[in-house]
């Protein structure tokens, strides 16, 4: 999930769905020490378990759906690292299409980071999504979990690639 995250230069890094903040604390030792961090989690109870978890870090309790509004908040204008621990599949379509379109438009390294809890079963629904999709098995999750790295969103990727909220 942190593959992109650099210890030896300043980035702008975002994640979505800190949850109890375990990738958010993996981020903070892994992050070059003038790097700017903005993480979102909607639910507000793992909001402050992350918050007591990673207490020097930027958590926003809200929805990745406002991730414009929030990087906006912050002077932030493009992202150099986004790394999603959303729930994609069973988000609703209209939320994918903003959090997407946001990715697209601010996130400079092209690579949309997501971590999946069952590998390989959602791989073509990100590949309906993106041109491209890397998948990294991780068999030090128990079970074995994994990561997609997608890039190049599809034109049209809404109407044309079943995105899920069908
Ligand atoms: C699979 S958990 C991952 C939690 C943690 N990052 C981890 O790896 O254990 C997904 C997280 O996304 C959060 N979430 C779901 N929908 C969200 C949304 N629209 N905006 C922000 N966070 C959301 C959930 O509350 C949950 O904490």
């Amino acid at each position: 999930m942190c593959r992109d995250v650099d210890s030896s230069t300043p980035q702008v890094i975002v994640e979505l769905g800190a949850g109890a903040g375990p990738v958010t604390s993996m981020i903070t030792h892994l992050m070059h020490p003038e790097s700017t961090f903005l993480s979102v989690e909607l639910d507000p109870e793992l909001h402050a378990m992350a918050l007591k978890r990673c207490p020097d870090v930027d958590i926003q309790l809200g929805s990745a759906v406002d991730l414009d509004q929030f990087l906006n908040d912050r002077g932030i204008r493009n992202v150099d690292c986004m790394i999603s621990c959303l729930p994609v599949p069973s988000l609703p379509k209209a939320a994918n299409k903003s959090i997407f379109d946001c990715w697209e438009r601010r996130c400079k390294s092209g690579v949309f980071t997501q971590i999946t809890q069952i590998p390989w079963y959602f791989r073509r629904m990100y590949a309906r999504a993106f041109e491209d999709v890397e998948f990294d098995l991780v068999m030090m999750n128990f079970p074995p979990a994994g990561v997609y790295h997608c890039r190049n969103l599809r034109q049209g990727y809404t109407e044309q690639a079943r995105l899920p909220g069908h």
